[in-house]
């Protein structure tokens, strides 16, 4: 089967897609037929050797977590899915023709294997920072880094719970962010100041790590209520840094009922063939999105 793998850490030049074995399930385990693969930052960061917890990456590696396909082998002991099931879950090496996945749900109706692919990660973790931030309804959170991924799951998800969110984005992206029920406005240059014309935050949520945990002390006004998902600088600020991935399955289950509700949608950016991991992962880098990048399988 075809496979994207890199022997080097490097630039997206050491991604190579290369004839592999296929993978076989393990207890409590599924593959799938990947129809689509979800492109996250967290899959360059390992590209490219950053340290992100204590599991060393072993080289020669896949790349990809996220996926959503047709399962076509079932490992045992695992019941409620079958053979032929359109599923999307987390695994790994998921930019290739066949994955593993270790967490999987079936796919709503209505869903493109596209689409699919851009939730699981995004929504485990806007469902951990949301849950870590404390923030209730009725209350307001703050938002650096609004439109990517991450910033679509916490908008939908906190509009749905009834907490009001002040989000930053880029100028291209503030009808985006209001469309997903923000105030909005954009970073750069006297953010800080506009964002308190919005209102007053009970908490707030770092997701682009452009170094402003200062100014979202001073907003939320006692850095313990800012989270950050992207500075590892936080805790020295006082900060909290949310790193360890929560239960997916959960999420997984989570995301369903609310796609089903109708309550989040996370648009898919731009798609690319299996080929072109290596532009996908450029774009990505680049640090502007709005939703999920996505490979076709
Ligand atoms: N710790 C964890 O568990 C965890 C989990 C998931 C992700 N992450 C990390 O969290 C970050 C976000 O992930 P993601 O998937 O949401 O990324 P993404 O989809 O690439 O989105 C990044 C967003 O950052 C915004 N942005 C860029 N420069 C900014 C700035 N100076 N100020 C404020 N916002 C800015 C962009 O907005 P515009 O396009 O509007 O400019 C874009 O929407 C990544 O660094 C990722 O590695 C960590």
């Amino acid at each position: 089967m075809k496979k994207v793998s890199f022997a080097e850490f490097g630039g997206p030049d050491v991604l190579r897609l290369i004839d592999a074995e296929e993978p076989h399930p393990g207890p409590g385990q599924v593959r799938i037929a990947v129809r689509a693969a979800g492109v996250n930052p967290v899959d360059w960061r390992i590209r490219e050797g950053q340290v992100l917890g204590d599991r060393p990456v072993e080289l020669p590696s896949g790349v990809g977590l996220d996926a959503a396909g047709v399962v076509d082998e079932v490992g045992e002991g695992v019941e409620g899915v079958g053979i032929g099931d359109r599923v999307f879950g987390e695994g790994a090496s998921t930019y290739a023709e066949f994955a593993v996945l270790s967490a999987w749900a079936r796919m709503p109706e209505g869903l493109t294997f596209e689409e699919a692919a851009g939730y699981p990660s995004v929504v485990e973790t806007a469902l951990r920072v949301l849950r870590e931030s404390g923030v209730r309804p009725g209350q307001t959170l703050l938002v650096s880094g609004a439109s990517g991924g991450v910033g679509s799951a916490v908008l939908q998800i906190a509009r749905d719970r009834g907490i009001t969110v002040i989000g930053t984005a880029g100028p291209a992206n503030q009808d985006y962010l209001r469309s997903l029920g923000a105030l909005a406005t954009t970073y750069g240059e006297g953010w800080v100041e506009r964002v308190r014309a919005l209102g007053r935050a009970d908490a707030a949520l770092d997701l682009a790590g452009s170094g402003v945990i200062r100014e979202l002390a001073e907003l939320t006004g006692d850095a313990r209520k800012v989270i950050s998902i992207a500075d590892l600088d936080a805790p020295r600020l006082g900060a909290r840094f949310s790193g360890a991935a929560g239960s997916v399955p959960e999420a997984l289950t989570e995301a369903v009922r609310l796609i089903s509700r109708g309550m989040l949608h996370i648009p898919v950016e731009k798609t690319y063939p299996l080929a072109e991991a290596a532009e996908a992962h450029a774009d990505s880098r680049a640090g502007h999105a709005r939703g999920r990048r996505a490979l076709i399988v």
